[in-house]
């Protein structure tokens, strides 16, 4: 019937873009991302690591700056531990290009957006490439202006380097899913605040 072929073809095309980047099929079919607990564990910190730029710029479109990468949009909100959205905090996001590659000498691939009044954020963005031993994976800072920051990363599901990366914690995978010629990447941040 016409469904069960537009939903064979939906499948195919799944498992060849998630095979672009090395995350299995599978990852695309897990469970969204339960809502927000009343009194949930804050999101785990993680290091820094030794790339990050400070004084990078508002941008949120950083799909020019690598226009051979995969694009990928991450969303998501920012929110207390009782699941108020925080408005006006900074998310500051960097990672490697495409290539695992990052700019250490300008701003590629690196900007801040400042969360709206519902807390959400957007990033348009491209899949970051594999280096080092380490996992695919982009690095965040999320806090005000001012005051305490939470540094860590976000993680794709169904990587097969996630397993050999001590960094990696399953907590900080985000929920991923196929998008036109690209992804969809949604994680929502819960600050250690009531
Ligand atoms: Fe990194």
């Amino acid at each position: 019937m016409a469904s069960g072929i537009s939903r064979r073809t939906v499948l195919g095309v799944t498992a060849g873009l998630f095979g672009t980047i090395g995350v299995a099929p599978a990852a695309a079919q897990r469970a969204p991302t339960p809502a927000c607990v009343e009194d949930g564990e804050p999101t785990v910190p993680q290091s820094a690591g030794p790339f990050h730029s400070p004084n990078a710029p508002l941008k949120r479109d950083f799909r020019g700056d690598d226009p051979n990468g995969v694009p990928l949009a991450l969303t998501g909100r920012v929110q207390t531990r009782g699941c108020m959205p925080l408005a006006g905090l900074v998310v500051d996001l960097w990672h490697a290009d495409s290539q695992g590659r990052y700019d250490n000498r300008g701003f590629r691939l690196r900007g801040y957006q400042l969360t709206g009044s519902d807390g959400q954020f957007r990033f348009d963005t491209v899949v970051p490439g594999l280096y080092g031993g380490r996992t695919r994976h982009f690095h965040v800072k999320v806090g005000p202006p001012v005051g305490p920051v939470l540094t860590t990363q976000l993680y794709f599901p169904g990587e097969p380097r996630n397993a050999a990366d001590g960094l990696f914690n399953p907590d900080l995978v985000m929920q991923v899913e196929p998008a036109g010629p690209g992804f969809e990447a949604v994680f929502d941040f819960v600050l250690d605040r009531p």
